[in-house]
């Protein structure tokens, strides 16, 4: 039994295989309709979620399979003082995959030691977010045509956000990558991700304090949210909020062919009228996230169509 807890548990081959099916899947649903007939997946969300938990949740239905679990840590007997284990041990009787999102790193990693189905991680604290890289890695590869030779900026909380974690990790084994990390000196990526992934693993990068003094060299922008819930302090957060805001004055100088991600939600860093814009990909992105998940749950309950 396969879990999937860090973008690194999936081989480059993995990933290829995932992308290839869900391409697949959006060309023709109808095959896929019935594939997990019978099957259910149950979504452990201990922290709030939208699409992570929903676009879950519409991947299994359109697999033809069934779902349960809760959308809050208060609806659980987490608030009876019951261990992530004993309930990963309890809800892997009732389906045959689970995904999980805690806001303590390690949980889900912690919960698979336990678990008699498969866990898929969906997202721990500041530390990973593997589906999401997944929906990522085929955002640009359905926009781009390519997962290699790309400049990416990624803009924001470098610190706290875990998508950009997971999508530094991923991105390190394709060639010629060039990383341009933009953000305040506080809200850096982390040490031990720069030494992991950059220094150790030969992956090229860059830190900048702006967008401007980059955005006409870059493939691809990832921007992110400042993680409000991961600050110690709420001041903090108010003078860091707004750093970034990327809208269309901003964009003038960018290549005709950039493609701006962001995972979402957006709170003020996308200004509206950049929605508009051919290469806003965000909402498609998001939408990419749901065919993502159900290649991923075909793949781990080794359903093969
Ligand atoms: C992200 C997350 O939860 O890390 N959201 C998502 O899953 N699409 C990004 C965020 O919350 O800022």
């Amino acid at each position: 039994m396969r879990h999937l807890i860090d973008p690194m548990d999936l081989s480059v081959e993995e990933i290829d295989k995932i992308l290839n099916l869900a391409d697949d899947i959006i060309a023709n649903p109808v095959k896929y309709q019935d594939a997990c007939a019978h099957k259910k997946l149950a979504t452990l969300f201990f922290e709030p979620s939208t699409r992570t938990r929903l676009s879950f949740e519409a991947a299994m239905m359109e697999l033809g399979g069934n779902v349960l679990g809760f959308s809050s840590a208060d609806s659980s007997s987490a608030t009876k003082g019951e261990s992530v284990s004993d309930t990963v041990k309890v809800v892997s009787c009732y389906a045959d995959i689970i995904a999980m999102r805690h806001p303590k790193e390690g949980a889900p990693c912690l919960a698979a030691m336990k678990s008699d189905a498969p866990i898929i991680n969906a997202g721990d604290g500041g530390h990973n977010h593997p589906t999401q890289t997944l929906t990522d890695l085929l955002t640009i590869r359905r926009e781009k045509g390519r997962l290699d030779n790309l400049t990416i900026g990624c803009c924001g909380d470098l610190k706290f956000g875990r998508t950009v974690h997971s999508l530094i990790k991923a991105m390190s084994r394709y060639a010629n990558i060039h990383f341009i990390m933009i953000s305040p000196e506080e809200l850096e990526i982390p040490e031990y991700l720069k030494q992991e992934v950059f220094e150790q693993g030969g992956l090229d990068y860059e830190q900048v304090r702006t967008i401007d003094e980059v955005i006409d060299r870059l493939d691809v922008l990832y921007m992110t949210r400042v993680q409000r819930e991961r600050f110690f302090n709420e001041a903090d957060y108010v003078r860091l909020k707004d750093t970034y805001i990327l809208n269309m004055k901003k964009l003038k100088k960018a290549k005709k062919d950039l493609s701006i991600l962001h995972p979402l939600p957006r709170v003020n860093e996308i200004s509206v009228d950049v929605d508009n814009d051919p290469r806003a990909c965000y909402f498609r992105q998001a939408l990419n996230g749901k065919y993502v998940r159900m290649a991923l749950i075909l793949t781990m309950l080794g359903i093969d169509r």
